[in-house]
């Protein structure tokens, strides 16, 4: 979602452009920046749509050694050059940043600021026009009054603020949205996240919510909102930025499609040890093992993950499992078993909707685990017990190598739990030797991409519509392959239970209705193909993604055999792109979908 990034100390403007630019694939829809020379002289750019955009309205005298950039994705107010940030006071002395929803403002505008002339319709303008209020009324010191202001906010926010009076100072606040600090040599750096700045440093400290902090090139305090100093240890990321690049790669989509074979790999040889037994902390398994219940929450593709893991748990440690989006679980808690157990899968692990539950799960004192790709992320700090999927930055908005990471680690999981508990079936799974065939397995499908892109030329790119359908696992597999293709190629379609198409939704098959089968149970697979059938009988352009073992002359794309409880390894790789293709056929811009973002901070 929406972007910060600011620098005290060095040539702000292009370390903030970018840093914006890394961000992008968070998604956005306006920027701005705002600079200060420190000599006087200071420049405020906005602009609607990309950060070029905001460059080609950027003179080249427009320099600073302090600034804020910020990319933004509307909440409150549409996409226009006043919404975006930064915002300003009505005196054009304070010019702040900010991610999050302020879920008072409305109240606070009438409240305090009823005489002020507002400019934007966004939430975000009421802070900056209050901080000015306050300095002015009653005669504080920039700092005292930016606390005091966020005494009366309430939401979530991560904010820099400058104040060109004393412009050497960046001050800043967070609660619930990402901020870390940036530690340099004579500069800092504020970001939302980490990835933006990482060519500036690699050490960084974190805010944690409800702390503010005052920032000058050589110094920084951090502090409680009620005024108590904070030291927060500063820690080094050891990331390579070059991972975070695309390379030769025309889209990262694709990049990261093709990193799962080694994603695969690394998660077996982290979580796996040389004889096969999973390694994984004994208190997480221990915790686990006490549960009558499994929960998991979710969104977006994690969901999906968390469809493929319920069958995992269940299959090989014979606890029952559910699996529930966290935006429904949020605001109507289920009803819960004795001795229940929460699993958060979130790629980002910032995910507002998982942390709704997440919070209220702490105070029902349930245990809870956090699944996510990146260390240090909310979800991960404010679960019991965190596993690191270890997948590499995932930049592309549609979630590819993260879906495949999180099924590999609940693989794991599943196996260290059942032996725990004296599984047989978990002491029979070959992981080791199934994650191997996994990654070889996907290497095979993207050595074949070509076929793909002729599948997707031939029956998607044109189509207004399509469906994927499945049964058992194939089903779970067949929701994440609908998501995947509309949310790049803007092409309406459902994933569906195979046989449920006949109740209902073959009435929408016509001539040339894209349908796309994947078949990998045993159990069902007759069936299911009595289901292709109907639909071809009526029109439809089959397509079908059939494990060896289970194919039949004429089958599209034939998948490596593989345990069927992994088979969504390997059945989502085509799916995945098929998406790609489409999207990139339709010339449209594959890693940042419209009215996306990538990390989804508000509820
Ligand atoms: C956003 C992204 C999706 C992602 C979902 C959940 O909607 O666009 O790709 O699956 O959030 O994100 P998380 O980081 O919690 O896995």
């Amino acid at each position: 979602m929406c972007g910060i990034v600011g620098i005290v100390g060095k040539n702000a403007r292009d370390i903030i452009l970018n840093g914006l630019t890394n961000l992008e694939y968070r998604g956005y829809d306006s920027a701005g920046i705002y600079l200060n020379d420190l000599k006087g002289k200071e420049y405020l750019t906005k602009a609607v749509g990309r950060i070029k955009d905001l460059k080609e309205k950027m003179t080249p005298d427009e320099q600073g050694l302090v600034g804020i950039g910020h990319t933004r994705w509307a909440t409150h107010g549409k996409p226009t050059v006043e919404n975006a940030h930064p915002q300003f006071d009505e005196t054009n002395r304070f010019y702040l940043v900010h991610n999050g929803v302020i879920e008072n403002y409305r109240e606070l505008k009438e409240k305090y600021l009823a005489d002020v002339n507002f400019k934007s319709e966004t939430d975000t303008e009421v802070i900056v026009q209050l901080i000015s209020k306050i300095v002015r009324s009653e005669k504080l010191d920039t700092f005292t009054a930016f606390k005091k202001t966020l005494g009366l906010i309430k939401g979530s926010y991560a904010i820099l603020l400058v104040d060109n009076t004393n412009p050497a100072h960046i001050f800043i606040a967070k609660n619930k949205s990402p901020l870390m600090l940036g530690l340099g040599d004579g500069f800092n750096v504020i970001a939302s996240d980490a990835l933006s700045v990482l060519d500036q440093t690699k050490t960084f400290v974190d805010l944690q919510d409800g702390e503010v902090g005052d920032i000058t090139k050589d110094s920084y305090t951090i502090e409680t909102l009620a005024g108590k100093k904070v030291t927060p240890k500063p820690y080094t990321l050891d990331i390579d930025p070059k991972v975070a690049s695309k390379g030769t790669y025309e889209f990262y989509m694709l990049k990261e499609i093709e990193e799962q074979p080694a994603v695969i790999r690394r998660i077996a040889q982290k979580y796996l040890d040389k004889d096969g037994q999973p390694l994984v902390e004994p208190q997480i398994i221990d915790a686990i093992s006490q549960a009558d219940r499994i929960y998991i929450f979710a969104a977006g593709t994690s969901y999906h993950a968390g469809l493929v893991g319920k069958a995992l748990f269940e299959e090989y440690t014979g606890i029952p499992t559910e699996v529930g989006y966290a935006s429904e679980a949020g605001y109507h808690f289920p009803m819960m078993s004795k001795r229940p157990f929460m699993i958060f899968l979130s790629q980002s692990g910032e995910t507002a909707d998982s942390r709704v539950v997440l919070q209220q799960a702490t105070k029902m004192h349930v245990p809870t685990l956090t699944i996510t790709n990146v260390m240090g992320s909310t979800l991960s700090r404010e679960a019991d017990y965190t596993m690191l999927l270890d997948a590499g930055p995932e930049i592309a908005v549609a979630s590819t190598k993260a879906y495949t990471a999180q099924i590999a680690l609940q693989a794991v999981l599943a196996k260290a739990l059942g032996e725990k508990i004296g599984s047989q079936k978990a002491k029979d799974f070959n992981l080791r030797k199934d994650l191997a065939l996994a990654a070889e397995g996907i290497q095979e499908i993207v050595d074949g991409k070509e076929k793909l892109e002729k599948i997707a030329k031939k029956y998607l790119v044109k189509s207004r519509n399509a469906f994927y359908i499945g049964r058992g696992i194939d089903y779970a597999v067949a929701l994440e392959a609908a998501l995947k293709l509309k949310e790049v190629s803007y092409i309406q379609t459902e994933g569906f239970a195979a046989a449920e198409l006949k109740h209902g939704t073959i009435s929408l098959i016509e001539k040339g209705t894209p349908v796309i089968a994947l078949i990998n149970d045993p159990v069902t697979a007759d069936l299911t193909r009595g289901n292709v059938e109907e639909v071809e009988s009526r029109g439809a352009n089959v397509v079908t993604i059939v494990s060896k073992k289970l194919a039949k002359k004429g089958d599209d794309i034939v998948l490596p055999n593989i345990n069927y409880y992994l088979s969504p390894l390997l059945t989502v790789i085509p799916t995945q792109l098929l998406g790609y293709y489409a999207s990139k056929d339709k010339g449209l811009d594959v890693d940042k979908p419209r009215n996306l973002a990538k990390s989804v901070t508000v509820e």
